[in-house]
């Protein structure tokens, strides 16, 4: 079983972590641009956004991040060259609503217009993210985020102009990044604080309901504005396997694993999974649901399932693996004593990706669709100019043969778009020098460097990948 030949080989973005501009054109404030970078306290801001709407920390690395506001004609031309078939990126929903609510904001309307035919004429089909850890920081302030119900006509409203506006020119929506994210950053997810909030759990699991809620009526809207748009739920995937074949490591996996398909169970199958009582049990959950709601989730199922998948997790109880953790990327993972690890902690399991992959599609039997996969490393500039990144290319190339593979054991696979086809600013520690593009962008930790675009060795390697359909993986 080969890759189909209209398989959306491409690289996706995400607006606050690219677009820059953070204030132009009467953009409101977005949750990142109030966080700075690692040096600066990145994690606890975070995790505590009440002190970072306190603070000045001087430096924010989104307000500016690589400027594809202004040089995304230059960008996407060198896209383009690169081959590929499919970008995605997010809509700033505080670009179209400075505060969120309101009049819409026509400059931030145009920009997109601009975008999407600018892709539209080097042929690249956009895929585009709604919110993408995006909730205007008005909605913060004014209705404590996602928690509050006002939130999910508030994003309706905000789909609704999006659908008329852009249905003629994208096809392919994600309604939230992540969207089991929400559990483990709140402020990222669901735009909420939680200083002083005794469980937090209550919020973010009342405002995932509101998300779900949000997510099922967007679908609706999608499909009767054109019945051609194809709109899906996005997943931090990455299976967790149990620690040993202790029952208790197995049972830590199954709980674990349960956690993040919650989500897609509502959003596929169009109900909360039996387990879901029990999770909101042992965290002391009490969900409140309208009339209605239940009919909105089961009426609406997603159109295809997008997920990230960056490794495998491991899950476990034994005495002599506590505390040996790994980088999650919030979601907490330990150790896995097989696995290599990137200089940021991250595991690297590409067999994961299949494992992954066959998880999913034996669960829902809907496409399935990669849209964020990649390797943040450092890289180096040689003295001829060159960057020799053999690191990212091996790494893309053993996660595509992974997905080949997965493909090959029947699962059905939309795309694959790598994160990112260009360097931008890291959404967990807020550096440009953990660099994950095929395209080379010159600007440090600290916002120096002159944003000169460089083709990195890997930029060669995946035209080719592209160019054969995934053939030549050499
Ligand atoms: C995903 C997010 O979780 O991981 C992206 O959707 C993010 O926004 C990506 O950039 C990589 O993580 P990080 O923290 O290295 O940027």
């Amino acid at each position: 079983m080969k890759l189909k030949t209209d398989f959306l080989w491409g690289g996706a973005v995400a607006a606050n972590q690219c677009e820059g501009a953070y204030l132009e054109d009467q953009k409101g404030l977005s949750p990142m641009d109030i966080l700075p970078s690692a040096q600066y306290g990145r994690k606890e801001a975070m995790y505590h956004p009440e002190l970072a709407l306190k603070k000045d920390y001087g430096y924010y690395p989104s307000h500016g991040a690589i400027d594809f506001y202004h040089r995304y004609k230059e960008d996407l031309a060198l896209m383009e060259e690169l081959g590929i078939k499919a970008f995605r990126t997010s809509i700033s929903w505080a670009r179209i609503f400075p505060e969120g609510e309101g009049e819409p904001n026509e400059a931030g309307l145009q920009f997109y217009d601009n975008l999407f035919d600018e892709c539209k004429k080097r042929h690249m089909e956009p895929v585009v993210t709604i919110c993408h850890f995006d909730t205007p920081l008005a909605l913060t302030k004014k209705y404590g985020g996602w928690e509050n119900r006002v939130l999910i006509n508030l994003y309706l409203n905000y789909c609704s102009l999006l659908f008329k506006r852009f249905g003629k020119k994208v096809k392919y929506w994600i309604t939230f990044n992540e969207i089991n994210m929400i559990t483990h950053i709140p402020f990222f997810g669901g735009g909420m604080l939680t200083e002083d909030i005794e469980n937090v759990s209550q919020i973010a699991y009342q405002a995932a309901h509101h998300q779900l809620v949000a997510s099922a009526l967007a679908v609706k809207m999608a499909h009767e504005c054109k019945e051609e748009l194809l709109v899906g739920c996005m997943l931090a995937a990455g299976s967790f396997y149990p620690y040993s074949c202790n029952p208790q490591d197995v049972w830590e996996a199954v709980e674990k694993n349960q956690e993040s398909y919650l989500f897609i169970d509502v959003q596929v199958r169009g109900k909360y999974p039996s387990y879901a009582q029990r999770i909101w049990k042992e965290k002391r959950v009490s969900l409140k649901m309208e009339a209605g709601d239940e009919e909105i989730l089961r009426c609406n199922p997603v159109d295809y399932i997008a997920f990230s998948y960056y490794s495998s997790r491991l899950a476990g109880v034994s005495p002599e693996i506590s505390g040996k953790t790994a980088d999650g990327n919030a979601i907490h993972t330990l150790r896995n004593p097989h696995l290599d690890i990137t200089p940021w902690g991250r595991q690297i399991d590409p067999l994961g990706l299949r494992i992954t992959m066959n998880d999913l599609y034996d669960r829902y039997q809907k496409p399935l669709f990669i849209v964020e996969n990649g390797l943040g490393a450092a890289d180096k500039i040689e003295s001829d100019g060159t960057i020799n990144d053999d690191y990212r290319i091996a790494y893309t190339r053993d996660h595509i043969e992974a997905m080949k593979a997965a493909v090959e054991d029947g699962v059905d696979c939309l795309g694959y778009l790598s994160w990112s086809c260009i360097d931008l600013v890291s959404a967990g520690t807020g550096e440009m020098e953990k660099r994950y593009g095929f395209i080379y962008v010159d600007r440090d930790n600290n916002g120096n460097g002159t944003l000169e675009r460089r083709k990195k060795k890997s930029f060669y390697w995946y035209k080719k990948v592209i160019e054969s359909n995934g053939e030549m993986m050499d």
